[in-house]
């Protein structure tokens, strides 16, 4: 019986080095194609020749007007992203520089810190933003029970999370970015100055989901202290 396994086996290894030859041969013969039409699809090419267009040409200009992705051009659609940046705006908001702004990252590390100023207008352009691109799937608090759960997207990250709490604010924009394992990328949708805008929100958000009696004014505290429960 083993017998038997050892000639089949051995049969078999003669036949495949035999078709495919051994790992790094050099051959000048056309190479064996099993399924031929994976590697000769009827497809253009750019740079090559196709009887098709009048101009011979495969490969086609862009439309008139057509604005490349990650390509900033001078006088491009401008995002109604929050306008009070100190730092230069990029010309479509969605930059594709390396500086600290466009990417979370200073070199190969996570930066921290809001690199525009965190006013009112940029917290309002947050909320409104997370409540848009994050708030379906990580709920309006952050705490995970979006929607979608209900749907059946069952291990949504928590935001309020101790590990996400105290996430460096370059990481969790590159979170948004360019997405994490099976969260998708909103790099495509929302701008630069508003992905800073969301990371300024889910700060606050962080805040008034874990507030202590101490981060209320003086003034302001009486009204807010738990009435004795009743015995
Ligand atoms: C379609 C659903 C969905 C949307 C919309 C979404 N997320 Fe997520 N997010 C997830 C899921 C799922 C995970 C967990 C990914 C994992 O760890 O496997 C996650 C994880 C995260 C994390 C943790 C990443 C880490 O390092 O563990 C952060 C931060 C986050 N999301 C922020 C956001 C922000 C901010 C937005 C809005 C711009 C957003 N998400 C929009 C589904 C979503």
């Amino acid at each position: 019986m083993l017998r038997n396994f050892f000639i089949a086996f051995f049969l078999a290894t003669i036949a495949v080095v035999s078709l495919a030859g051994f790992r790094g041969l050099h051959s000048a013969k056309t190479p064996l194609e099993i399924f031929p039409d994976m590697d000769h699809q009827p497809k253009f090419q750019p740079q090559h020749p196709s009887g098709f267009f009048a101009d011979g040409r495969a490969a086609r200009v862009p439309v008139v007007g057509t604005v490349p992705m990650g390509y900033e051009l001078e006088g491009a659609y401008l995002q109604n992203a929050a306008s009070n940046s100190k730092v230069v705006k990029q010309a479509s908001g969605f930059s594709s520089g390396v500086d600290y702004y466009s990417t979370g990252r200073i070199g190969d590390l996570y930066g921290d810190g809001l690199p525009v100023e965190a006013t009112g207008e940029l917290l309002e352009r947050g909320h409104e933003r997370f409540n848009i691109f994050c708030a379906p799937c990580h709920s309006e608090t952050g705490d995970g029970n979006g929607i979608v759960k209900q749907y059946g997207l069952a291990t949504v990250a928590n935001l309020q999370d101790p590990r996400i709490r105290t996430m460096p604010d370059g990481q969790i924009f590159n979170t948004i970015t360019l997405g994490k394992t099976t969260m998708g990328s909103y790099g495509g949708v929302v701008a630069v100055e508003d992905r800073w805008a969301i990371v300024a929100y889910l700060r606050a958000l962080h805040r008034s989901q874990n507030a202590k009696l101490d981060d209320v004014p003086q003034d302001k505290r009486a009204a807010l202290e738990k009435p004795e429960p009743k015995k």
